[in-house]
């Protein structure tokens, strides 16, 4: 059965993760839902060279291009498009990946403050007892920050901090990419051989 996963974007750094993310997901044939915030939006700009337009429309024409796919393969809801299927619990993904996820979403998902879709979503993704990953990006991290982590993960929800490991043997920044989106893939149980895995090394 085609798994439907929910991924956002959020303004914290890490857009190559995000981007990663989407291509693998698509590969292993899930359909994915993708919002992104206007701060995400920004840092995708800095970081990448997507610039994402400003209407979810566009961005969708944008991303389907990008990866060749459909969007029967990605659809793109805007930040306010309360009656996308990710608002409710009728039509609830999955999971939902927060990748990278900003403290400022952290807060609010922690609290359960639904201000726009990517709250809503996480919320309902929550609700519905369905996994959430969220991947985190700041340093360092104060009392606040790890408060709101702990409180999320006493709720299941899974913290997946973009940690790259070196052992695996590392000689560019996407092996280092790839360490971070193959232990995202594997909480979603999708097969992957993005990066070695302990014990698989040859020395
Ligand atoms: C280039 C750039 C990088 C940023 N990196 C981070 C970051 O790593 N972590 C973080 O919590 N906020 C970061 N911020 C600040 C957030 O974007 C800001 O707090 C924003 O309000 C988050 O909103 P959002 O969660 O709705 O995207 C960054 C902002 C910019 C423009």
């Amino acid at each position: 059965m085609i798994k439907t996963i929910t991924v956002a974007m959020t303004g914290a750094s890490g857009a190559p993760y995000t981007l990663r993310l989407l291509e693998q997901l698509l590969l292993a044939d899930c359909h994915v839902q993708f919002i992104c915030s206007q701060p995400g939006q920004i840092v995708m700009a800095m970081e990448t060279n997507l610039k994402l337009p400003s209407s979810p429309q566009q961005i969708q024409q944008q991303l389907n291009e990008h990866f060749n796919c459909t969007q029967d393969q990605l659809s793109v809801y805007g930040l306010d498009q309360w009656t996308a299927p990710v608002a409710s619990g009728s039509s609830v993904a999955d999971a939902m990946v927060v990748c990278p996820c900003s403290m400022g979403s952290l807060a609010s998902i922690a609290h359960g403050i639904s201000n726009n879709l990517i709250h809503r979503a996480a919320d309902v993704i929550m609700k519905e007892r369905k996994k959430l990953i969220i991947v985190p990006r700041e340093t360092p991290f104060s009392s606040l920050h790890l408060e709101n982590m702990l409180k999320l993960s006493n709720q299941d929800v899974i913290i997946l901090p973009p940690n790259p490991a070196f052992y695996q043997g590392v000689e560019s920044i996407q092996d280092l990419i790839d360490f971070v989106v193959s232990r995202i893939l594997d909480q979603l149980n999708i097969e992957n051989k993005l990066s070695p895995r302990w014990g698989q090394k040859d020395d």
